[in-house]
């Protein structure tokens, strides 16, 4: 598909992830299939989606559901991407203005990052689940507060978050294609690159993703809107790569026939696209597979996010809008779905020469930690690495390592000692960041 710019512009300094990868982890390993037509067809969500151009499928996550052993049960299995669906949201991270908590956000991330699963940041600034204090700001007062919110929590989390959703549900319904009134729209017009802005500076390496709802319906007002606000953020500089599609079609939202015009027009605007919390009312196959179809048919459509596992763990239960049943039993848009990403002819090497890369985890000391990456869909590769400083890598093996980006930028090339390779960072004071993949390129 034709849905991509030929350039990559982007921000500046940012390092561009224009070839596909995967971090997919130990256990969606597992059940994954590594090489491109040879191997059976994948057995879970997030291991076909890996394969088709290392794309992720994901969920919601509640933290209060991680000792739920049938929910983790599934959540491990089939999930190679997490976002948490309230312990990142302003009034869980700075309840109190100044004093952040990140214990819930914290564990989600933990649980994800140990199992090799990607994390979606949600969200920085939002005129919702705002906390009291910020409730009863204006002016540049709020304006300040929200910018450094927006920078203590995008710090926090650094080498953690993949993607963030920086701002989130900024426009009105309706036909009037105006932002949302809010007390955040109330600071000035200039409030939202000013967020992207400040996560930019604050993790230079996670990317800024714009969110919202009731924005897949291409002729929409609210579609056109934000596509307008994004594409003059491309054109002067503000840095933005992504946009997502919450695509809740639910509460009387319906699947549009034109959701793949509306992705690829973003797309061809040169930033990704996401599909960020799926759910459909009563989880028709059709509509499901529809969606899957539509996401590999646009090569910048990154992977798609069901909002929570079990129609139980659904914010509209009542609607039965998931995958799995509340007894944790598959349904059969889990099967249209599967069966799609099966399906799917995006290609594992995608133009350009990419492979796929599948991240384990190794030996973790009181001082440094091991990580070992296979690459897949190529036998000549260079895979490059992002490492959170001041974590630096002491030891690399099996290719040849060069360096960029001030030491935290490893390029790793094959020096035919095979398609596994590895290397041992020290944290340096920093124990939770992990490296993150960047680009595979095949030769
Ligand atoms: O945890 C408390 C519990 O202690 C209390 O007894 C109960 C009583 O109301 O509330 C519980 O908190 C609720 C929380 O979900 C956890 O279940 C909040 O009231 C409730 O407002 C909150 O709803 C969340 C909603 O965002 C809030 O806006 C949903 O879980 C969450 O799925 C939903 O997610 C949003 C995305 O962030 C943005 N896009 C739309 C999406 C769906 O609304």
């Amino acid at each position: 598909m034709s849905d991509e710019p030929a350039g990559t512009a982007g921000r500046p300094r940012r390092l561009r992830v224009v070839l596909v990868t995967s971090t997919v982890g130990l256990l969606a390993m597992v059940g994954a299939a590594v090489l491109p037509g040879t191997a059976a067809a994948a057995s879970t969500l997030g291991a076909s989606a890996a394969e088709r151009g290392g794309r992720y499928f994901g969920t919601a996550v509640a933290a209060n559901k991680l000792n739920d052993s049938a929910y983790t049960t599934i959540l491990n299995r089939e999930f190679n991407q997490v976002t948490p669906e309230n312990e990142m949201k302003i009034d869980a991270t700075e309840p109190q203005q100044g004093q952040f908590t990140y214990g819930n956000a914290d564990r989600i991330v933990q649980h994800a990052l140990s199992r090799g699963m990607r994390v979606r940041g949600h969200t920085l600034a939002w005129h919702s689940q705002q906390p009291g204090w910020m409730q009863a700001m204006s002016g540049s007062a709020l304006r300040n507060a929200m910018l450094n919110h927006v920078t203590q929590v995008a710090t926090h989390f650094r080498g953690k978050v993949a993607w963030w959703d920086v701002v989130n549900e900024a426009y009105a319904d309706g036909g009037s294609g105006a932002r949302r009134d809010s007390n955040l729209q109330r600071t000035g017009n200039d409030w939202i690159e000013a967020a992207f802005r400040a996560a930019d500076q604050a993790d230079p390496n996670a990317q800024l993703c714009y969110n919202d709802y009731n924005i897949d319906n291409w002729n929409d007002a609210k579609t056109q809107a934000v596509y307008r606000m994004v594409q003059d953020f491309k054109n002067r500089g503000v840095p933005i790569d992504c946009v997502g599609l919450q695509s809740h079609f639910t509460g009387g939202s319906n699947y549009p026939s034109n959701y793949r015009t509306t992705l690829s027009s973003f797309a061809a605007l040169g930033v990704d696209v996401h599909i960020t919390e799926l759910d459909i009312r009563n989880a028709p196959s059709d509509a499901y597979r529809n969606v899957v179809n539509d996401c590999l048919a646009v090569s910048r459509c990154k992977g798609i996010t069901v909002w929570g596992i079990r129609d139980s763990d659904s914010w509209r239960s009542g609607e039965s809008p998931l995958l799995f049943d509340s007894g944790g039993n598959k349904k059969p848009a889990y099967n249209a779905v599967l069966t799609a990403l099966n399906n799917g002819t995006a290609p594992t090497t995608p133009p350009g020469g990419g492979c796929t890369t599948s991240v384990t985890p190794g030996t973790v000391w009181g001082d440094r930690y091991n990580t070992s990456v296979t690459v897949s869909g190529a036998s000549t590769w260079t895979v490059v690495v992002a490492i959170t400083r001041p974590q630096t890598v002491s030891t690399t093996w099996n290719g040849s390592a060069s360096w960029d980006g001030g030491n935290s930028l490893l390029t790793m090339r094959s020096n035919g000692s095979g398609n596994t390779f590895g290397f041992t960072t020290m944290m340096n004071g920093n124990s939770g960041a992990r490296p993150q993949i960047r680009s595979c390129t095949a030769g």
